[in-house]
């Protein structure tokens, strides 16, 4: 367990003109650019890729993307494809985040294919499960979460899985600034381990980071890092500002 180095994402969603996020990237560097006892990714929108990911040169800050589509390229107008994003140095990609399921239309089967495509390209995917209010109320949240997760993962190899990332971010506390207790994320992150177990087996599965994401702040990160299955955040709101995202890297360091 004390073998999975905490790793902390910023997604900054659709913020950021390609100035304010070298701006914002060029902070960064300069205060844990050098920090190597947490990973550490920022996942700007598309069109700053490029200028982030310049400024991210030689520094152990990693560059990924928010979405992409599931082939190399062709007739998708207003798509992005993986090996674009390869181009650009991005390692990461945040596939199936609520938002891209709720607004986009994104189903269980199109992020499967997105994650494939990922893999083979050599792009860690960042996994997005999470319940939503209404499921978490009606006492669903585990098999919706499991659904996720297992169709998320549908014909991903064990040599590809140890690649993977997972981010359990209950959708009622994305953006609301009601964070799950730490017993709640525990849970699922202790019942994601135990699918992951059943999937890849127990060696792969302890090696899997799994993020906790919804309102993670410099304030509440600590208690939440603290727990044995939550290996790091998914942040949102506080990775769009340097001082934030700063102290949170600093509190996963001191994990
Ligand atoms: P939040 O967003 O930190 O603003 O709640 C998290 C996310 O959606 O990844």
């Amino acid at each position: 367990m004390a073998s999975r180095k905490k790793l902390i994402a910023g997604n900054w969603k659709m913020n950021k003109t390609s100035a304010d996020a070298v701006a914002l990237v060029q902070e960064l560097v300069g205060a844990i650019g050098r920090q190597v006892d947490v990973d550490v990714v920022v996942c700007p929108p598309f069109t700053a890729l490029e200028g982030v990911g310049k400024v991210l040169e030689g520094s152990s800050v990693k560059l990924g993307a928010q979405n992409m589509h599931f082939e190399a390229n062709g007739a998708y107008t207003g798509e992005i494809s993986a090996p674009m994003l390869r181009a650009l140095f991005a390692t990461h990609v945040i596939l199936g985040h609520s938002e891209r399921r709720a607004y986009f239309g994104e189903t269980d089967a199109l992020v499967n294919k997105k994650l494939l495509a990922a893999l083979k390209n050599q792009l860690r995917p960042i996994l997005c499960v999470g319940e939503t209010l209404a499921e978490r109320e009606a006492g669903t949240t585990l098999k919706v979460v499991q659904t996720q997760l297992e169709a998320g993962l549908d014909g991903v190899s064990k040599e590809l899985a140890s690649s993977i990332i997972v981010a359990y971010e209950p959708v009622w506390a994305i953006g609301t600034g009601k964070v799950a207790t730490t017993e709640q994320a525990q849970e699922v992150h202790g019942f994601i381990r135990g699918l992951l177990t059943k999937l890849f087996g127990e060696a792969l599965a302890m090696r899997v980071r799994i993020l906790y994401g919804g309102s993670m702040k410099p304030a509440n990160a600590p208690e939440l890092l603290a727990q044995k299955d939550i290996d790091g955040g998914l942040i949102g709101g506080a990775s769009l500002e340097a001082r934030s995202f700063v102290d949170l890297v600093n509190a996963a360091a001191a994990k």
